[in-house]
Formats: structure tokens, C-alpha cells, sequence
């Protein structure tokens, strides 16, 4: 079943770029920043169409594993890391939307 639910994912999203997504409906929290938690929802980013690769390589996010780079904002506003679409062109900018990543808890 879930083979038949992957294939038919694979089948109705397949453009120019083979998508499905991300930590497969998981949501990563990253929340080390006092700004306040980031919270990183594999659906969405499927929603947007990526295939793991565009996220998983050696440039970006090489380990399929939580806390494998030390992300910072430095380099997202280098174009790196999230940065490399969270740049106002791919996805909303970091620069400009700092609460639409880091939500304060409580
Ligand atoms: C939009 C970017 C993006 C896409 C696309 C993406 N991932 Fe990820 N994934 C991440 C990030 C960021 C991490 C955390 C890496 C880190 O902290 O070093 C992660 C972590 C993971 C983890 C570890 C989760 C954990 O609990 O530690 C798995 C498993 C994973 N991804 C699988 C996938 C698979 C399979 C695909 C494709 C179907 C995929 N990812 C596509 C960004 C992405
Ligand atoms: C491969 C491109 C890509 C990468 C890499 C990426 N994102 Fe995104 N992200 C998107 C797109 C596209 C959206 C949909 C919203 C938009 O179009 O601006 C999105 C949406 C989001 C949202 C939802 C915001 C909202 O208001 O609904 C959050 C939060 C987010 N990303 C955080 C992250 C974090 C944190 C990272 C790095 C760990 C990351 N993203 C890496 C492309 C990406
Ligand atoms: C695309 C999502 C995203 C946006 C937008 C974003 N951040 Fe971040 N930020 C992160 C992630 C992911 C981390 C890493 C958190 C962790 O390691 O737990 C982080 C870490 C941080 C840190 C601690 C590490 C460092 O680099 O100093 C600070 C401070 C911070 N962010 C401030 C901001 C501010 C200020 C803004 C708006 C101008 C902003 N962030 C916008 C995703 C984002």
C-alpha cells in the first residue's frame, strides 16, 4: 500500500523534477536560536515540489540527519543553507520574514 501510495505520489508530481519531499511529513524543530524555535515542516516543502536532492546534496544538506550542520544565519543570507531559496526569489526572504521561521513559545 504504501509502495502504491509512493508510486502514485512520484506519478502525479513528476514534472521537469522528480518531487516528493523532504523528512517525509515529519517536522524538524530547530531550536537553538533565541529568536525562538524554527520549525521546518517536510509537507510544506513537498508542497512546493522539491525532490530530496535538492536539499540533500553536498552543498546544502548532505546527511539525511537532524543537527548534521550547524545552521546559522550568516550563511542563509549568503545564499546558503536555507538561504539558497529562503532569498526572495525561490521563497520568501530571510532578511525581511524572521517570525515566519522563528516563533517564540509561549
Ligand atoms: C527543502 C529542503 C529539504 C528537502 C527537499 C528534503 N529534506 Fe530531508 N532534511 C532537510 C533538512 C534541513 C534536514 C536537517 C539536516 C541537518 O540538521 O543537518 C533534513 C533531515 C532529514 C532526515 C533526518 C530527520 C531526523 O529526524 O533527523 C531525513 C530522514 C530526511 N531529511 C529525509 C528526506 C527525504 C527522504 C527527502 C526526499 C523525499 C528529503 N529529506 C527532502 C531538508 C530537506
Ligand atoms: C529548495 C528550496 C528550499 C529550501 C532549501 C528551504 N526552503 Fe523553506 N520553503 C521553500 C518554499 C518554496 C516554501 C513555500 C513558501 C514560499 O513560497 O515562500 C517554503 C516555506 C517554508 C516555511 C513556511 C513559512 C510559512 O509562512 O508558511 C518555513 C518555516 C520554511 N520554509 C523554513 C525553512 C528552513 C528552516 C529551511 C532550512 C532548514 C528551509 N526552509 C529550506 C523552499 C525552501
Ligand atoms: C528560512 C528560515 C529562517 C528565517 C526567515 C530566519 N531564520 Fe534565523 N535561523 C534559522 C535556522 C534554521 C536557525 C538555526 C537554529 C538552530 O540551530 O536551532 C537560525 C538561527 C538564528 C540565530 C542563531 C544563530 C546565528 O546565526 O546567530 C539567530 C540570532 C537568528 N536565527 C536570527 C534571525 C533573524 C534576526 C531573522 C530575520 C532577520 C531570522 N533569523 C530569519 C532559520 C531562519
Amino acid at each position: 500500500m504504501k509502495k502504491v501510495i509512493l508510486l502514485m505520489s512520484v506519478f502525479i508530481l513528476s514534472t521537469a523534477i522528480a518531487a516528493l519531499a523532504v523528512p517525509a511529513s515529519k517536522t524538524l524543530s530547530f531550536d537553538k536560536a533565541k529568536m525562538g524555535a524554527v520549525e521546518f515542516s517536510g509537507k510544506v516543502h513537498k508542497t512546493a515540489g522539491f525532490s530530496c536532492k535538492d536539499c540533500h546534496n553536498a552543498e546544502m544538506f548532505p546527511k539525511k540527519k537532524q543537527g548534521s550542520v550547524h545552521i546559522t544565519m550568516k550563511q542563509i543570507y549568503a545564499g546558503e543553507q536555507c538561504g539558497a531559496c529562503h532569498d526572495g526569489t525561490k521563497a520568501f526572504a530571510a532578511k525581511k520574514s524572521c517570525k515566519r521561521c522563528h516563533v517564540k513559545k509561549k
